[in-house]
């Protein structure tokens, strides 16, 4: 018998976000709407709820935590928050008490001024020097912070109704598929929180960009997310290093967790194909016998049912195929990515093929990213 459910999914209305303030100010944790994925927040300067979110999760504490912020208000006049949105936005990050500015140097502060006037609010996360207030358990000890400042309505009404900065991992199991609505939310973690705001279907569908950059100014990518790299490179005018899975293992802890090689993973296996259906070669097929069952799930970018033909033609199974978009737009895709990975998952098929993404550019890359790390080894 699965374990009661007792979460329940609530509208955005003034009093459910006060409710859920509330909540938060007494310790404890609650999913929240954000436009990449849903979270599961918490105080980020209280370590008990910081523990409550790695206990709900399942996650290990070397897995560190993203540190979400209210953008600043304009005015004193208008709301209790202290004005200061004067500021530039990394003198407010540390005003908060969420980074450490003494230790970037002056390169090092214009650049992240930079990318965070371009990027923020929105699909963007910038790993800093924390500040001494953020606890260990939020950065797995490390002396960096990840922030990003969501753009989602919802999640800046909690954060100012809060009135401080939330940690917030994906609200899904550790390693399952990211939640994109808040009836996955229920699917994943019903059972093991009280409350879900409904922020509706999320925007863009996968994480944030995750970048770091060094005191001296170095910019390394960590995670392909919603904002992409040739965005990043025309903010700055510089090449951000892509960070390798080698990275990762040669440090003890990793990067970025959110790298482990597996990740985002259905239940059933899933095959990563070589090419897309059209273009799949008889020698491809052929090593494809391994992940050959008599129900195979098939996931394309483009016309689901003459993709089906095409592997019915090529295998003699029996093909069941769902689409991230008809008209293979990365935008839709991104949208439609864990959504579809997740139904397919829950039909009758016993593998699931899918095809590759069929670009690198924009949201492609962390598409691409997505896909790799969810598929079976
Ligand atoms: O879009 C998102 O970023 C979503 C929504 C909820 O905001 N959050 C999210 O959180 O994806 P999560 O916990 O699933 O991924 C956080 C990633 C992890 O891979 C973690 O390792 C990395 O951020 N991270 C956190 N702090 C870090 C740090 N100090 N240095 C390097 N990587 C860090
Ligand atoms: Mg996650």
């Amino acid at each position: 018998m699965s374990p009661a459910i007792r979460a329940r999914i609530l509208e955005p209305t003034p009093e459910h976000i006060e409710a859920a303030a509330l909540t938060l100010r007494q310790g404890e944790i609650v999913a929240m709407p954000t436009e990449t994925v849903y979270g599961l927040a918490g105080n980020a300067f209280d370590p008990a709820a910081l523990t409550k979110i790695f206990n709900t999760k399942e996650r290990p504490t070397f897995d560190p935590l993203i540190v979400h912020v209210a953008a600043p208000s304009m005015s004193s006049a208008s709301s209790a928050q202290s004005p200061l949105g004067h500021l530039k936005t990394i003198e407010y990050l540390s005003a908060i008490e969420v980074i450490d500015l003494e230790r970037l140097s002056d390169t090092a502060k214009s650049r992240a001024e930079s990318l965070l006037q371009a990027f923020w609010p929105g699909p963007f996360t910038l790993v800093l020097p924390k500040h001494r207030k953020i606890p260990e358990l939020a950065t797995s000890g490390l002396p960096t912070v990840a922030v990003r400042m969501p753009r989602h309505p919802v999640a800046q009404a909690l954060l100012r109704c809060a009135g401080f900065p939330l940690a917030a991992p994906s609200a899904n199991r550790f390693g399952r598929i990211s939640p994109t609505s808040p009836q996955h939310v229920l699917e994943e973690l019903g059972d093991r929180i009280g409350m879900i705001l409904d922020g509706g279907p999320c925007e863009v569908g996968v994480e944030s960009t995750i970048l770091s950059i060094s005191s001296a100014g170095e910019l390394t990518l960590l995670r392909p997310g919603g904002i992409s790299v040739s965005e990043i490179r025309r903010v700055c005018g510089a090449e951000p290093l892509v960070a390798s899975a080698r990275d990762m293992e040669e440090g003890k802890k990793p990067l970025a967790p959110g790298m482990l090689d597996s990740h985002y993973a259905p239940r059933k296996p899933m095959c990563l194909l070589p090419a897309s259906v059209d273009s799949l070669e008889q020698d491809q097929i052929a090593e494809l016998r391994p992940w050959m069952r008599d129900r195979i799930g098939l996931l394309v970018f483009g016309d689901p049912e003459a993709k089906a033909t095409r592997l019915e033609e090529l295998t003699g199974r029996i093909i069941l195929a769902r689409s991230f978009s008809v008209t293979k737009d990365l935008d839709e895709s991104a949208r439609n990515l864990f959504t579809t990975l997740r139904r397919m998952d829950e039909s009758d098929v016993e593998v699931i093929f899918c095809e590759p993404s069929p670009s690198r550019e924009g949201l492609g890359h962390a598409i691409e990213d997505r896909l790799t790390r969810a598929s079976s080894k």
